[in-house]
């Protein structure tokens, strides 16, 4: 055979093999589900100064491009594309970013070329983001809170793993139906029952009273469990034309407590406020005039509980039905307040809200 026909064959045969890895890869990725990705920032977009930086290290410096860089297995989970709608540490979450994130996280679930979405979080308010998405997010489809205890610059840092598995699960119809999830260290929560229950460790998210959805495992989630409260698509509350969300403050209870932090809450114009209370949701006595005070002014006062854990019940040690307070059931105190935020945006009706406490 001439040189010039073994040419002509060896390209055929190259070309034919390109045309078909091209095809391949097409094939695979159309069998792929396609996740974008929002980033807010926090400890998993977090550098410190060398690979045994744990503490001391800065939140929120990788952008999403570069996280979804640092991890390129992700290719093999979904098509992934990413976002960046904030670059904060989470302590410093605001009610707008939370409007941002709601109103992106459901124009793009609306499309039909996106199956899920992941958004990647401090550590700090993640259960809160969690819960406030879970009560506006208008979609079955998963939405995956993610985030890292230790910086991506960390030896074993587990940010990668977390936003890997992240993906996976945000790809996975199984997640589809189950609410807004927190999924950390192999552990899937759901966003309103995850609460951060130690400051340190990366099996932090816990759920006190009714334990992990399930766990994530050889590249797919198992679950065991789900929620039965309302959530995403069976919400009531749209925030797709609020520009702000009315103000909620929290007040801390404890032995010997004083009216200083209520007072000023209430003079500074908070719609409703919260009690993180002692116990049950139980209001010292020297307390119970503020609070009456405040009810009077038209705030709307929730007893919720410090403790973390449990119901709060109605007219418990306090007379609830007399002073028409409500109670915010097992929600703590951080989640009562998006909750009761949410509530204002539709009703005064101290009844109603409480219904909407025994219903989400
Ligand atoms: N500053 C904290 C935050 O952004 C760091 C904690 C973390 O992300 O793990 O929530």
């Amino acid at each position: 055979m001439k040189t010039s026909q073994h040419f002509a064959r060896l390209t055929t045969v190259l070309l034919c093999s390109a045309l078909f890895s091209v095809a391949h890869a097409e094939d695979t990725a159309a069998k792929l589900p396609n996740v974008v990705i929002l980033a807010t920032g926090g400890t998993i977009a977090g550098t410190g100064a060398t690979s045994t930086t744990t503490i001391g290290y800065s939140a929120a410096k990788l952008g999403v491009d570069k996280m979804i860089e640092g991890v390129p297995e992700l290719k093999k989970a979904a098509n992934v594309r990413g976002e960046q709608v904030a670059q904060i540490a989470s302590e410093s979450m605001t009610n707008e970013v939370w409007l941002k994130l709601a109103k992106r996280v459901n124009e793009l679930l609306a499309q039909k070329d996106v199956d899920g979405v992941v958004i990647t979080h401090g550590t700090d308010t993640i259960e809160e983001t969690a819960y406030f998405l879970d009560l506006t997010v208008k979609s079955k489809k998963p939405v995956v809170v993610v985030g890292a205890m230790r910086p991506s610059t960390a030896i074993s840092a587990d940010g990668p793993i977390n936003l890997y598995n992240a993906v996976l699960l945000a790809g996975s119809k199984d997640a589809a139906g189950k609410g807004v999830l927190v999924a950390l260290n192999d552990q899937i929560n759901a966003g309103r029952d995850v609460s951060k229950v130690n400051t340190s460790t990366t099996d932090t998210f816990k759920s006190p009273d009714l334990g992990f959805l399930g766990f994530m495992q050889d590249n797919k989630p198992h679950f065991y469990r789900q929620p039965v409260r309302k959530h995403t698509a069976d919400t009531e509350f749209d925030v797709s034309k609020l520009e702000a969300l009315p103000q909620v403050d929290i007040v801390y209870g404890y032995a010997n407590m004083n009216r200083v932090a209520l007072d000023a809450n209430v003079a500074a114009g908070a719609k409703g406020i919260v009690q993180a209370g002692v116990g049950d949701g139980s209001m010292a006595a020297q307390m119970l005039p503020a609070f009456r005070e405040a009810r009077q002014k038209g705030v709307i006062v929730v007893r919720s509980s410090r403790v973390g854990a449990g119901i709060v019940a109605r007219n418990g040690e306090v007379n609830d039905d007399k002073e028409d307070f409500v109670v915010s059931d097992t929600l703590n105190a951080q989640k009562a307040r998006i909750l009761l935020m949410l509530s204002l945006t539709k009703t005064s009706d101290t009844k109603k809200i409480q219904q909407m406490f025994y219903t989400y």
